[in-house]
């Protein structure tokens, strides 16, 4: 009995000190790296290259919406948008790939959708014409490094080659720049997130809808997982290398479009999530107490 009581009260202690960070998390909707604030880098969860892609970030780490500040101010990572209104990103990650991205590009274009590609640089050399046709579309091309690698494990030197490339082959490619990046595996720290942002004007960002359609668990079950997920602001993760995750993707469109949601890209999202926060300030002239030091600090930096 006594070993089962001690782990029990130990679970139950680590419980209520997850629910106290998270709660504090929720309460402020803005992470600036310069506050003291729960580092969200410590709930990211490295899995082998060899099991794939996706990673699980701490679920409970979903709760935390971060708005991105424009005008120089350094955020932390986007996992969703605290947004009132039914705006969501759908993001697909690894491609693009010759049929499947293709298939989803018909699909959204059937139902006047916008999504979010966070493409490989190798890829985007490999098929640059469908990439010219992401964007064409109005979808926004996002950086998600050339070749996969684990970014804490390469040298700064490595981690500048493979952003630097990216960036410069989709922008080569599509005439755009490139605002946002999705490391792989969610492998990232503080200082590269900061290397990202300060020399390539690249926000990190997460997720915070994750299927885990990588593993294939039937394309019914991913379409369920996502559709029941979903909440204003979320971003969901999906990958366009793989046939069942194509096949999901107009009946996510279509149970997402019934439920009153809207897609746009994660540019959009961020945009809403600002211009929403913009007026709220307007209409509640004194912010929360928990939002003031934030805020304050926003301001000085000239993040409004
Ligand atoms: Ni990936």
């Amino acid at each position: 009995m006594k070993k089962t009581r001690l782990p029990l009260f130990l679970m139950l202690l680590l419980g209520c000190v997850t629910s106290c960070q998270n709660s504090e998390i929720a309460s402020n909707p803005f992470q600036i790296y310069d506050e003291d604030v729960p580092a969200l880098p410590d709930n990211v969860v490295k899995t082998s290259p060899k099991t794939n892609h996706s990673t699980r970030v701490n679920p409970q780490a979903d709760v935390s919406g971060i708005p991105n500040f424009d005008g120089g101010v350094r955020t932390a990572r986007f996992l969703k948008a605290n947004i009132k209104q039914p705006y969501v990103a759908l993001t697909f990650d690894d491609g693009p790939h010759r049929v499947h991205t293709i298939k989803i590009l018909d699909v959204l274009k059937k139902y006047n959708a916008k999504a979010t590609f966070f493409v490989l640089g190798s890829n985007v050399k490999r098929y640059p014409q469908i990439v010219r046709r992401i964007a064409n579309e109005g979808h926004e091309v996002a950086n998600h490094s050339w070749s996969h690698p684990f970014f804490t494990k390469l040298n700064e030197a490595g981690l500048r080659k493979q952003l630097g490339d990216t960036n410069f082959i989709i922008e080569s490619t599509t005439g755009q720049k490139v605002r946002s990046m999705r490391p792989p595996y969610g492998d990232t720290s503080r200082s590269i997130d900061a290397l990202m942002a300060n020399q390539y004007g690249l926000t990190p960002i997460m997720w915070s809808v994750d299927p885990n359609d990588w593993k294939r668990p039937g394309v019914q079950v991913v379409v369920n997982r996502v559709l029941s997920m979903t909440r204003p602001g979320s971003v969901i993760l999906l990958h366009d290398i793989h046939a069942s995750s194509a096949q999901a993707v107009e009946p996510i469109v279509k149970g997402l479009i019934q439920k009153g949601y809207k897609l746009v890209t994660v540019n959009q999202l961020r945009a809403i999530a600002n211009q929403e926060l913009k007026s709220s300030i307007q209409t509640s002239p004194i912010p929360s107490k928990s939002a003031q030091p934030s805020l304050q600090k926003a301001m000085q930096m000239g993040g409004y």
